[in-house]
């Protein structure tokens, strides 16, 4: 029996054809031209509720934001808020993005580990809920640009608990040996947060990690809590200060392959809080109010990218290497990370796979999406729809070889709207500038 993997809304039709939110996948390819990334509204609504209620069901002090960084567009923040969720933007982009979308700034906390003078006078002005400062310059900045404008700024202290995720190591983000935040093992954790303490114009709510993401088991959050709340023990300890919120940051993994199994969110809910309830009653620390940035796990599964098929080339002996209308440029992930993927080809989504592909781009580079994919008979003017491209494809996308940026359409119960028009040749050149010398 072949193992299909349908994500959110996805279903074969009675033709044998790919749907994605009630619409046929090869007639959104033909409307919207392709490359094209689609997201199910459905799957991510029910992806921000399910994580919110799952949350909430465990510990009912919690609170979730939508990490922006993962689908950086106003629709998607949009959708996001109104399924309750709060937002973390980590450059002065995002956060422009977000309040475009109208998101309230008391919604959105501002992370990244080197904000620039602009993004923390905006951060302030704009009023945003929380920062999550990430150094002693930025706290000496922040409590300058509040002091200047009267006003008190809610921080987070950005902390790097020690934790090894098992997952590529350009994404762990925990580790001592790191960029972000402030080690808890050598004390300028502790330093940081004396620092922010003494700064009038900030006002410590809490601490926050991300320990990594595209994280597969539960234990790393499990230890992350732990090192997080033994520290929150040491503030009160050493300096009478009690943490009132304790931000985890994102993480969970999500299905990018069949054979895939990530922690469902009641084990990963359950987890966490059941660690956190046992740390602090091990400590006598009241319970802090607990924050979750997740977004691969609400974005990732409700994404994805439909390809053309172009050239069908074998190399006799070796492989067939199928050939899309995009790659690195739309989905730079398998070359940065070494990500898999998996696809269907959305015409032909009942017929057995019968053949070993390699899914390539149309770069100039070896620009593999998917290596050894088994597909049906598959030929030029086909329609492969690569799944779980949701999260950090179109947010991480580039015009290398100026290919524009493909569009982004919203799929519902049968209906398609454009969110991201795609880009045209005018766009590519609209920023260039010819010096009056090399003009003819
Ligand atoms: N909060 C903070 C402070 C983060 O740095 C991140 C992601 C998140 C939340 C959301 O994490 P998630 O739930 O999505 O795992 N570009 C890489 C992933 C980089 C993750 C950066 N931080 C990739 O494509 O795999």
């Amino acid at each position: 029996m072949r193992q299909e993997m349908l994500l959110g809304t996805q279903r074969v039709n009675g033709d044998g054809v790919l749907e994605i939110g009630g619409c046929d996948a090869v007639a959104l390819a033909r409307e919207f031209g392709t490359p094209l990334y689609v997201v199910d509204e459905q799957c991510l609504r029910d992806k921000c509720r399910a994580y919110r209620e799952a949350f909430a069901a465990h510990y009912p002090d919690s609170h979730i934001s939508f990490s922006g960084k993962v689908l950086t567009t106003t629709a998607v923040f949009k959708i996001a808020h109104q399924e309750g969720l709060g937002l973390d933007v980590s450059s002065e982009g995002e956060l422009y993005t977000a309040l475009r979308a109208g998101i309230p700034a008391k919604d959105i906390v501002f992370h990244g580990n080197n904000k620039s003078q602009r993004e923390i006078e905006r951060a302030v002005i704009e009023g945003v809920g929380r920062v999550g400062v990430d150094s002693m310059e930025e706290i000496s900045a922040l409590q300058e640009a509040a002091a200047a404008r009267d006003a008190v700024v809610d921080v987070l202290v950005r902390v790097a608990p020690g934790v090894a995720a098992d997952t590529h190591t350009h994404i762990q983000t925990g580790r001592v040996d790191t960029k972000f935040g402030f080690s808890i093992v050598g004390g300028a954790a502790k330093e940081a947060v004396e620092a922010a303490l003494a700064a009038p114009n900030l006002r410590v709510r809490g601490i926050n990690c991300h320990i990594g993401s595209q994280i597969m088991e539960t234990e790393p959050f499990v230890q992350a809590v732990e090192l997080m709340v033994a520290f929150a023990a040491e503030l009160r300890d050493a300096l009478g200060f009690v943490v009132e919120e304790l931000d985890l940051g994102g993480g969970l993994g999500v299905r990018y392959l069949p054979e895939d199994r990530p922690p469902t969110l009641d084990e990963h809910a359950r987890a966490i809080a059941g660690a956190l309830r046992a740390a602090c009653e091990r400590r006598g620390l009241p319970l802090p109010r607990l924050i979750q940035e997740p977004g691969r796990s609400l974005a990732g599964e409700a994404g994805v990218t439909l390809y053309t098929v172009g050239v069908v080339k074998t190399v006799p002996g070796v492989r067939t290497y199928v050939v899309v209308d995009g790659g690195l440029s739309d989905n730079p992930r398998p070359a940065l990370y070494d990500a898999r993927y998996h696809a269907i080809v959305a015409n032909k989504a009942n017929a057995p796979r019968t053949k070993t592909v390699t899914v390539s781009g149309k770069h100039c580079e070896t620009d593999t999406l998917i290596s050894d994919l088994q597909v049906p008979e598959i030929e030029p003017g086909d329609i492969l729809a690569v799944q779980t491209t949701g999260a950090y494809n179109y947010s991480m996308a580039s015009n290398y070889n100026r290919l524009p940026r493909p569009a982004m359409v919203l799929v519902r119960d049968g209906r398609a709207e454009v969110i991201v028009e795609r880009e045209g040749l005018e766009d590519l050149v609209r920023l260039d500038r010819l010096p009056p010398r090399l003009r003819d």
